[in-house]
């Protein structure tokens, strides 16, 4: 059973219809690649599902069961959905550290007030850090970071909140998480997204390098003027001439 549905989700802004009547299905311990040219809709969808903006109708259906007419943003956490942005997000006059820090210990204000950023806290933010590369960095503001670096930071970010122990986090979008990295940045975040997978999340990756798209989806979606175009399995889907010139015509 998928962990996460759509059934004939909308969105629209100004006769913009940025989602049309999306129906489609998100699986644990798979990876499911959304794609489509600029401006097809899937920064919203992802938007959308994670409660940043309402929906005009449609529903999403969290585990076969829960059936929603909107996400709320503060319950994201308890559906189990995490996500990062297209624009990184992050606490920019913070330290690297507490950017990870806040994290573990926002969801339990009790313990944080009475042993803030106790031993574990420390010991996974350490672990997080070291997972992308960014310890040695966990001094510096996060506005400090170079582009790519502030990327892995959210990645890091992500995986926080898996440990925090409060909710469940299964569902993970990354909305474009390799755009702007260098080869090694992308070989960490590919790393971490395999192994997401492997431990049975649902993870949501959008992307437009059709090379990272084929090694790491087991599903695509291809969206086009925010309605669906295509689905299936990246080598076939990719090799389709309507999804080439949906690609081509932007
Ligand atoms: N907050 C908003 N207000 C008005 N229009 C919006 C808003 N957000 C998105 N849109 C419009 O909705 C459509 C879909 O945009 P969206 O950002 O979801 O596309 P995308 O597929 O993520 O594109 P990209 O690949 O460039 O990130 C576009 O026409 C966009 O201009
Ligand atoms: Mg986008």
């Amino acid at each position: 059973m998928p962990i996460l549905q759509t059934k004939h989700l909308t969105k629209h802004f100004d006769g913009v219809y940025a989602v049309n009547k999306l129906s489609i299905n998100f699986e644990a311990g798979k990876i499911t690649g959304i794609i489509g040219p600029n401006g097809s809709g899937k920064s919203t969808l992802i938007n959308t599902l994670t409660g940043m903006i309402p929906i005009d109708s449609g529903e999403i259906i969290v585990a076969g069961a829960e059936r929603l007419q909107r996400v709320e943003a503060h319950e994201v956490a308890s559906y189990g959905m995490t996500r990062t942005f297209q624009d990184v997000r992050l606490f920019e006059q913070m330290p690297v550290i507490d950017n990870i820090l806040v994290v573990l210990t926002e969801r339990s204000i009790w313990k944080a007030l009475f042993e803030k950023h106790g031993a574990f806290h420390l010991e996974k933010a350490e672990e997080v850090l070291k997972k992308v590369g960014l310890w040695e960095k966990r001094n510096e503001l996060a506005k400090n970071l170079s582009y790519g670096q502030r990327k892995l930071l959210e990645i890091a970010r992500v995986l926080a909140m898996i440990h925090c122990g409060v909710g469940d986090i299964n569902i993970i979008f990354l909305d474009e998480p390799f755009a702007g990295l260098f080869p090694e940045m992308i070989k960490i975040v590919t790393v971490v997204m395999k192994e997401l997978r492997d431990q049975g999340k649902a993870v949501i990756l959008i992307e437009h390098n059709m090379d990272l798209i084929r090694e790491l989806s087991d599903h695509i979606y291809v969206l086009d003027s925010g309605e669906l175009l295509a689905e299936g399995k990246p080598g076939d889907v990719l090799a389709r001439k309507d999804v080439i010139e949906a690609y081509l015509g932007e």
